[in-house]
């Protein structure tokens, strides 16, 4: 900043790309976390980094809950308990059905994350049990939930994601991995209850926030890319 208080428009040092794109490619989702405790200042010193992302008219429609300890094992508790016992409808993160391309890329995903658990394709229970270690943040020590006021519209969740993904890179930039956890959203009666969320803020996602297991089967998967010119079309 100036002594006006404008922001400058100074070039990057000449290495920030390589930074950047370093920070880009070293974050994935991570499913096993250490013990060891993330302090909170540097849980606020994150969000502070992340909420310079950009939104539609700077309105800026993210909220983030910060779980630790106690109150973190509760949630878990309670949103484990709600997925064990059912009562709230299944979630719908995709339309149904999925069109073909994005449904061979998930059972693609499903089929990495599962060969890599030793889960059987067919073994049910065992792929709710490894479910179910979402709602206890991977054991993460941070859990992170995510709300957006429910009135706004699809244009604004655009703004949490980049929100989302400005948190996930400013963890990782600090040495801290992440996993963004959209089925939290299922859950979002118990945890507005648990919460005290206002009548208007609706559960978006979840994240869990830790050092990463590298030990950790989980942690091995990998989830490839399409190559550029799968997606991209050049108009000239
Ligand atoms: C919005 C969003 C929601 C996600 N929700 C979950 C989730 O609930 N549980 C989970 O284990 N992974 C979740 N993921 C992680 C994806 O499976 C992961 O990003 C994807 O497979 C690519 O792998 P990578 O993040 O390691 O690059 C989510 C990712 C995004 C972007």
């Amino acid at each position: 900043m100036t002594a006006t208080g404008m922001p400058t428009t100074e070039h990057p040092p000449h290495d920030t790309a390589a930074c950047i794109d370093g920070v880009l490619r070293a974050r994935r989702s991570v499913r096993a976390y250490r013990p060891d405790p993330v302090p909170l200042d540097t849980v606020r010193d994150i969000l502070h980094a992340a909420s310079s992302a950009p939104s539609n008219s700077n309105t800026q429609p993210w909220r983030v809950h910060v779980l630790l300890g106690e109150r973190k094992q509760a949630l878990s508790r309670a949103v484990a308990a709600a997925f064990e016992d059912g009562s709230l409808p299944a979630s719908t993160h995709f339309p149904d059905p999925l069109p073909a391309v994005f449904g061979e890329r998930q059972a693609e995903f499903a089929r990495r994350y599962y060969d890599g658990l030793g889960i059987a394709r067919d073994d049910a229970p065992a792929r709710a049990r490894q479910t179910l270690r979402n709602f206890h943040f991977f054991d993460a020590p941070v859990g992170l939930v995510f709300t957006i006021d429910a009135r706004l519209t699809r244009h604004s969740w655009l703004d949490l994601g980049l929100f989302v993904q400005s948190v996930m890179l400013a963890a990782r930039a600090r040495g801290l991995d992440t996993c963004p956890q959209v089925s939290f959203a299922r859950f979002h009666p118990v945890i507005a209850e648990r919460l005290a969320l206002s009548a208007d803020e609706l559960v978006a996602c979840g994240m869990s926030l830790g050092i990463a297991d590298h030990e950790a089967p989980v942690n091995q998967v990998s989830t490839p890319r399409q190559s550029l010119d799968a997606f991209v079309r050049v108009h000239d």
